[in-house]
């Protein structure tokens, strides 16, 4: 089994430097599309045979260093009674949306062996068929960001309703984020009974709000949760994207990797949080549109600036999109491997 994953997670300066791809499983894979073909995004979800294929995907083809369980962080939502829809080119829908005090009245905890059975089952199954090769993230949706999804009912650009809610009624919206504390709470201890040996945890929204905003209203949350998972012993991962203004409290989540998106570099990123931080990241996506030597010295470049952290897992700085070329992401990872040994 190739431990270098978890070695960095637990702050050793591994070489070659370990590397897997945020959306490793997805679009850009024609193995990824062929599933997809056949079933749509959520059944996929749902049914832990596939949904266990398509997280291998990427270990095989890629060769990356770590499997990230396939589903969605919108999962657990739909298991306290909002719905949950995929529309194609649409992105997500949830509805009705969140707004008023009957809506959070309506919701409920989740009760993960029950309710998201089959993201357990992935798991395990992910577990034999990883056992010789690579170590599997799990993961959730931040308190917050599963908020923004809730309240706005998708995707949005300015937020206004989530903002809304939080300075015209924010004991409406705290109770939200309790029990989504909750929810996210017992749904990473599910996934880490059923054999997920490191979590990532995706704040993608976080970054809306001004540093104090952030400091009052989004981190006291996350924080609670890894307080309360510490005892297991399975690293976390926490990403904030866009989350530059943020990075010094970010580091009192007490998570023990921070993730980085690509606006701020891992050098000015370390003079803020310190030289005992480990972090990944963090190459723009899109730099995989380049020719290859000149991928090439971005990647060198990442590699040397995270010879600053106590441990470096390079990533990109954000998921990786549809359009980018297969061939292009299996060169990063040799690359990344070749350039670091
Ligand atoms: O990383 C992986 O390979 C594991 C699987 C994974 C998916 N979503 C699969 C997915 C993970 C870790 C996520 C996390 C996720 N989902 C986040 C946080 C990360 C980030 O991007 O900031 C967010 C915000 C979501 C919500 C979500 N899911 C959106 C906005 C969309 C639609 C946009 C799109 O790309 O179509 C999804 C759909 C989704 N989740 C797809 C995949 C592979 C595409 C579905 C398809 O096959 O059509």
């Amino acid at each position: 089994m190739n431990e270098a994953f978890l070695r960095a997670c637990h702050g050793e300066a591994v070489r070659p430097v370990p590397v897997w791809l945020m959306r490793q499983a997805g679009r850009y894979l024609p193995a990824y599309q062929e599933v997809r073909k056949k079933i749509d995004f959520l059944t996929l979800c749902k049914t832990p045979e596939l949904a266990a294929e398509v997280s291998i995907q990427p270990v095989d083809i890629l060769g990356v260093d770590a499997a990230i369980l396939f589903s969605d962080i919108l999962i657990p939502l739909e298991c306290m009674g909002i719905g949950l829809d995929f529309h194609e080119g649409k992105g997500p829908v949830l509805n009705p949306p969140v707004r008023t005090e009957q809506d959070i009245e309506r919701l409920h905890p989740i009760d993960p062996d029950a309710d998201v059975s089959f993201v357990l089952e992935t798991i395990r199954i992910l577990r034999k068929e990883l056992s010789h090769k690579v170590p599997l993230i799990g993961f959730s949706g931040a308190p917050f960001t599963l908020a923004t999804y809730m309240i706005e009912g998708g995707t949005s650009k300015s937020f206004v309703n989530t903002k809304r809610m939080l300075f015209e009624a924010p004991h409406l919206f705290s109770r939200l984020m309790d029990l989504l504390t909750e929810v996210v709470h017992s749904y990473i201890e599910a996934q880490i009974r059923a054999g997920a040996q490191a979590i990532q945890v995706f704040d993608t929204w976080a970054g809306v709000l001004t540093r104090e905003d952030y400091a009052r209203y989004a981190l006291p949350y996350v924080t609670r949760i890894f307080k309360r998972i510490k005892g297991s012993g399975v690293p976390f991962i926490y990403f904030v994207f866009n989350g530059g203004h943020v990075l010094e409290i970010i580091s009192d989540s007490g998570a023990g990797v921070i993730g980085l998106d690509w606006r701020t570099d891992i050098k000015t990123a370390i003079s803020r949080l310190g030289s005992d931080t480990v972090v990944q990241g963090n190459l723009d996506p899109c730099a995989l549109f380049l020719p290859e030597h000149e991928l090439k010295t971005r990647v060198d470049s990442v590699l040397k600036q995270g010879l600053e952290a106590k441990a470096h897992i390079f990533n990109l700085g954000h998921g990786i999109l549809p359009e980018i070329p297969n061939e292009k992401v299996r060169l990063l990872v040799e690359l990344v491997h070749g350039l670091s040994s």
